[in-house]
């Protein structure tokens, strides 16, 4: 265990998965913690963060000095360099050369923390004040024209740090910084992998769950597929898995639940055919927060209903509920709009009191590329695991209008035809995700053969984006987008213009509603 110590910007969970990308298990705890409450979780290496205030700022976060002295290896980026450097003796200072972005290193000595890179490097920075004098014991390695001291190491109590930030993608040879610090000079090993993550989950599920029985509901989406394949895994015919088909997910991914994850993992799956309810539900809504509530609301009826039948047949009793919370909603718990609430339909809490259970969250501690991996690791077929982001309330907000059966089916038609092409292209993994939006209350004029025709727009929303707060609009290319339009005109009758969404989030949400 790693763990990184957060001072407040949004680059600690970025550095925990780097962590984990090099096969080390990290934590993240925040800055307000003491020493003792860190060094009680028996860390092998802590990581101080980056953050937003400069060490002379009254109330900045400081570190306590004892940290230093508990013998385990601790490595300061950014912020967590200076408050290290200050906290040992050294000399912090504004020398007023404020670096911001890409920035030219020049290594002297390379230690054991940048050895083997080169003597040049560009690296990505933000600070205003600078190490100028190391505390003692330290060898400076490093530096910049605006921070004479960019990077120390004492190999003799495993304390290093860099003033740049390894944990980004424009940090030449990021990566390896991290990785020498973790391996060579704090001695971490790196077994932190796919299949050690199984292998412990299903340890601690069974020590959880015991004899007892458990649901799971599955929406199609990757975080519940994978919670619930590791219950299986550890359990196995003491969980029942509940689909809800609500009618608003695209082609073929009703019947990739119902036949490729039942085939893929033997789950006892109970599917529960709701798609008449959700469509008299939503009859002649139009208003995109009314729809998120009826689907929400007929969600949990569905889901309390397929709930009773199986606690009400089942001769042990059911106690737990399986829920695909991922470690960034624990971090941000609490946090407002976001990754947090993005998921709120299908938390299902609003059960009622006589249907209550104890949650497993067999992926709490995961981000998203792990669960991935244990997906994949796990069997699951690759297009479950790789899915794109996908909303609860599915189709439903994505047609600008109410929400009609010849409306689903059209929009799926249209969805299908994008989401091949771009499988065939190869772009799958370039995009983060890509809403096809159905103008069902706007209609176009168009000529399709030799008569005129007033059919409706379709838009083509591809974005780029990391965690779904901002987001880019994905730059396809040209001859894709000609098969792409040309392909929907062609085939889908009710459609006669396709047009591409250029803006950014924000200003723009990803989806329309
Ligand atoms: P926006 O449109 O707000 O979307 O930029 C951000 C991310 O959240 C997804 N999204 C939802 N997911 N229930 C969900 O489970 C919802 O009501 C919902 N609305 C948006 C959206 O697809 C994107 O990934």
């Amino acid at each position: 265990l790693v763990i990184v110590v957060d001072y407040g910007a949004q680059y600690a969970q970025l550095i925990a998965r780097r962590v984990r990308e090099a096969k080390v298990y990290s934590e993240i705890m925040p800055h307000s913690a003491t020493v003792a409450e860190v060094l009680a979780r028996k860390p092998k290496a802590v990581i101080l963060s980056g953050g937003p205030a400069s060490v002379y700022t009254p109330g900045a976060p400081q570190v306590d000095a004892d940290l230093f002295d508990a013998g385990v290896p601790v490595f300061g980026i950014c912020y967590g360099f200076q408050a290290m450097a200050k906290a040992l003796g050294g000399e912090v200072a504004r020398t007023g050369g404020s670096e911001f972005g890409r920035t030219d290193l020049r290594v002297g000595d390379h230690g054991r923390l940048l050895a083997g890179l080169p003597d040049q490097l560009r690296v990505w920075m933000s600070h205003g004040d600078s190490v100028v004098s190391a505390p003692q014991g330290f060898a400076a390695l490093a530096g910049t024209d605006g921070a004479p001291i960019a990077a120390f190491e004492d190999l003799g109590r495993g304390l290093a740090g860099v003033q740049w930030h390894p944990e980004v993608l424009h940090t030449q040879a990021g990566q390896q910084v991290l990785e020498q610090f973790l391996y060579d000079v704090a001695g971490a090993r790196p077994t932190w992998t796919a299949a050690n993550i199984v292998e412990e989950s299903v340890a601690a599920i069974r020590a959880q769950v015991g004899d007892k029985r458990v649901i799971c509901g599955l929406s199609g989406g990757v975080d519940s597929a994978v919670a619930a394949a590791l219950v299986q895994r550890a359990i196995g015919d003491q969980l029942t898995c509940v689909f809800v088909d609500h009618g608003l997910l695209r082609r073929g991914e009703a019947q990739q639940v119902e036949k490729d994850f039942v085939a893929a993992t033997g789950v006892d799956l109970k599917v529960f055919d709701a798609r008449k309810q959700f469509l008299a539900a939503l009859a002649e809504v139009t208003d995109p927060e009314r729809k998120r509530k009826i689907i929400g609301k007929e969600f949990i009826d569905s889901f309390e209903q397929a709930a009773r039948e199986i606690v009400g047949s089942s001769e042990e009793s059911v106690e737990f509920l399986v829920q695909g919370t991922l470690y960034p909603d624990v971090v941000e718990s609490g946090g407002g709009e976001g990754a947090a609430n993005i998921k709120s339909h299908h938390n299902v809490g609003g059960l009622p009191d006589d249907l209550q259970f104890k949650l497993i969250e067999p992926l709490r501690t995961l981000f998203k590329d792990e669960v991935r991996a244990v997906g994949e690791e796990l069997g699951l077929p690759a297009d479950l695991v790789w899915r794109h982001p996908f909303p609860g309330p599915g189709l439903a907000i994505r047609i600008i209008g109410a929400v009609t059966q010849e409306r689903l089916d059209i929009l799926r038609e249209a969805d299908a035809i994008v989401r091949a092409e771009v499988t065939a292209a190869g772009l799958d993994r370039d995009i983060w995700q890509f809403p096809v939006v159905l103008l069902a209350d706007v209609r176009s004029v168009g000529v399709q053969g030799d008569g005129r025709t007033y059919g409706h727009p379709v838009v083509l929303r591809p974005v780029t984006s990391e965690d779904a707060m901002t987001a880019d609009w994905g730059r396809l290319p040209y001859d894709l987008l000609e098969r792409i339009s040309s392909k929907i005109t062609n085939q889908v009758r009710e459609i006669n213009r396709v047009t591409l969404d250029i803006t950014s989030k924000p200003p723009a949400t990803i989806e329309w509603e």
